[in-house]
């Protein structure tokens, strides 16, 4: 199709230019200074703990030593705690402050499948009991409470949670606890992690709860799509959380960001604020990106960009129900692409289960001022629905360019549904449905309130 050598060459040029661009723009716009990847000035092997990376020792014993003596010696700077290449089994363990655990290349952390090897831990109380199971559940692989300064990254090392058999006890339906995440930080500030790949959680990857300065970067993180509740990364009730730069295909939400669960959620009272979602990639059978359902503690300040999901349940699924409470405000999507997924964009006021009976029906939540603009999406088999609270519509629910397309072969008709929902709509593809289209007259043409 190109004649002559001129249209080569400008592309050749555009080709030779695009890096330097690319690399202006992420230095623009990126959070990972956040919380950095510090240089220690120590750094320790954990064959200097007795480790042995065979793939059959088991190393519980030398993760925890080594831990002990980074957390004793502190260091100035701190220590990095460096696992060569090889098969590291272990059980769970928490890491300490300052401190980076280091996966080099071809180094694998092999988390043991003995259940009776997980110590138990008290459920969180924004939660009340554990999120599968009530009372205690299970302490996830790699832990830490109260830290500061914790970096966990290498050169594409893995961390792998052997999560199929705790699928299987969820699916036989024996799980005695709620199953463990693979990371999991509480009441902790400064935490960095990237450049490795997370495999196969038991139950969600990557899960900061009451934090604060959380970065996630060019991270891969993978579970089978049939994989239950293995979500990818969980900001919970934490504030400053940066997620970018990310491949995440998981069995549940690649993103999802919570706050707590009904009544214990609402008494703990911590929002998570300040959340970022930047350059991530994702599929699974549910959402792209979410927040939710678990919001009662209030989701605000909530930023989206340049993100892209594909084979998917959702693309952009903002869920709560009548007794959380709390509230999902000032939410920007700017910038996603879609590609074949069930439902485009799903707003919804009826998502999600208790705790127990003791939620009142009058934690009502409200969802005000989302902006979801410039999402383009192909083989979206239906646009989605926003779909309110009766007696608490959802209000200032803003839609800017945004062109849904269906398959092709017969799935053309769908169309948005829409109740208890105010806002405005601009641009948007399918037609959108009345509750919007009407305000958008009164919005005079602008998604800015
Ligand atoms: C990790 O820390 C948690 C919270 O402090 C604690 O309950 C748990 O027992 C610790 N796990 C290990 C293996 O020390
Ligand atoms: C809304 O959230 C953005 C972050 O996405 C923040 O920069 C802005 O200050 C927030 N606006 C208000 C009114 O709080």
């Amino acid at each position: 199709m190109w004649r002559g050598s001129l249209v080569p060459a400008v592309v050749l040029l555009l080709c030779a230019l695009a890096p330097l661009q690319h690399a202006a723009a992420a230095a623009a716009a990126t959070c990972a200074g956040v919380a950095p990847a510090r240089r220690r000035p120590e750094v320790i092997s954990i064959k200097d703990f007795g480790g042995v990376g065979d793939g059959r020792a088991v190393n519980t014993r030398a993760f925890r030593a080594a831990v002990y003596t980074i957390q004793h010696r502190r260091r100035r700077g701190g220590t990095e705690l460096r696992v060569p290449a090889g098969r590291w089994l272990t059980g769970g363990f928490n890491l300490s402050s300052h401190m980076t655990l280091f996966l080099d290349r071809g180094a694998v952390l092999v988390a043991t499948r003995d259940a009776r090897r997980w110590p138990l831990v008290d459920p969180l109380p924004s939660y009340g009991r554990g999120r599968e199971m009530p009372g205690p559940r299970y302490a996830s692989f790699i832990g830490g409470d109260g830290l500061r300064d914790v970096v966990i990254t290498g050169d594409k090392g893995v961390i792998d949670g052997q999560g199929e058999v705790w699928w299987n006890m969820w699916r036989r339906r024996t799980l005695q606890h709620t199953r463990p995440n693979l990371i999991e930080f509480m009441h902790s500030t400064g935490i960095h992690i990237s450049n490795i790949i997370l495999k196969n959680s038991p139950f969600w990857n990557i899960h900061p709860v009451y934090c604060e300065n959380v970065v996630v970067t060019n991270m891969m993180i993978l579970a089978p799509h049939d994989s239950p509740n293995t979500d990818g990364v969980d900001p919970d009730s934490s504030t400053n959380v940066c997620i970018e730069d990310s491949y995440i295909s998981t069995g549940d939400d690649a993103v999802a960001i919570k706050s707590g669960w009904d009544e214990y959620g609402i008494a703990y009272g911590r929002p998570s604020s300040g959340i970022t979602i930047r350059r991530v990639r994702s599929s699974s059978p549910f959402s792209g990106i979410a927040i939710g359902s678990e919001a009662s503690g209030g989701v605000r300040d909530v930023l989206i960009q340049d993100c892209s999901v594909f084979d998917s349940g959702y693309g952009i699924h903002i869920k709560t129900t009548t007794g959380r409470g709390g509230y999902i405000r000032n939410v920007t999507v700017d910038g996603v692409r879609l590609t074949r997924v069930r439902s485009g964009v799903r707003i919804a006021g009826d998502a999600g289960d208790h705790p127990d009976g003791r939620f009142s029906s009058l934690a009502v939540p409200t969802v005000d001022g989302v902006r979801i603009r410039n999402v383009w999406g192909v083989g979206v088999r239906e646009p989605g629905s926003l779909e309110g609270i009766r007696n608490s519509p959802f209000t200032r629910i803003c839609l800017d360019n945004v062109k849904l397309f269906g398959g092709g072969s017969g799935g053309g008709g769908a169309a948005w549904r829409c109740r208890d929902v105010q806002g405005a709509a601009l641009g948007v593809h399918p037609w959108p449905c009345a509750e919007l289209a009407a305000s958008a007259v009164a919005a005079a043409g602008s998604c800015v309130y």
